[in-house]
């Protein structure tokens, strides 16, 4: 899976693999932002660490090796992928501001709610 940096109303990605890659995607109001799957579900985050604010990513990176947690590149801060909290690291108990996306039945990822 490439990594993909789209604006609406295109897709962000035309698939997203379970525990692979995330799609880079900006957001509405101009911020960055990721979509990744994880256990069959797409969520989305402003790729912003809570802790330092750097990017989480590196080269669409976001989940940590086990695939259990996103972890932020820049000092290894692990996140649930499914609520943003962080849970290790030096923003413990902070949280990734969400950002709306969903995917439809053919696989695609999209910006916003679905609908
Ligand atoms: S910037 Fe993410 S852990 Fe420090």
């Amino acid at each position: 899976m490439s990594i993909t940096e789209q604006q609406q109303p295109l897709p962000i990605a035309p698939a997203l693999a379970e525990g692979g890659l995330a799609a880079l995607f900006t957001a509405p109001d101009g911020a960055k932002a990721f979509a990744v799957r994880w256990q069959g579900e797409v969520y989305g985050y402003l790729n912003q660490c809570p802790h330092a604010g750097g990017p989480l990513d590196f080269e669409g990176q976001v989940l940590e090796s086990s695939g259990r947690f996103l972890m932020c590149a820049r000092h290894g801060a692990i996140f649930e992928p499914d609520t943003g909290k962080c849970v290790g690291g030096p923003c413990r108990g902070a949280r990734l501001t969400p950002v709306a996306v969903h995917a439809k039945a053919d696989g695609s990822v999209w910006p916003g709610a679905a609908g």
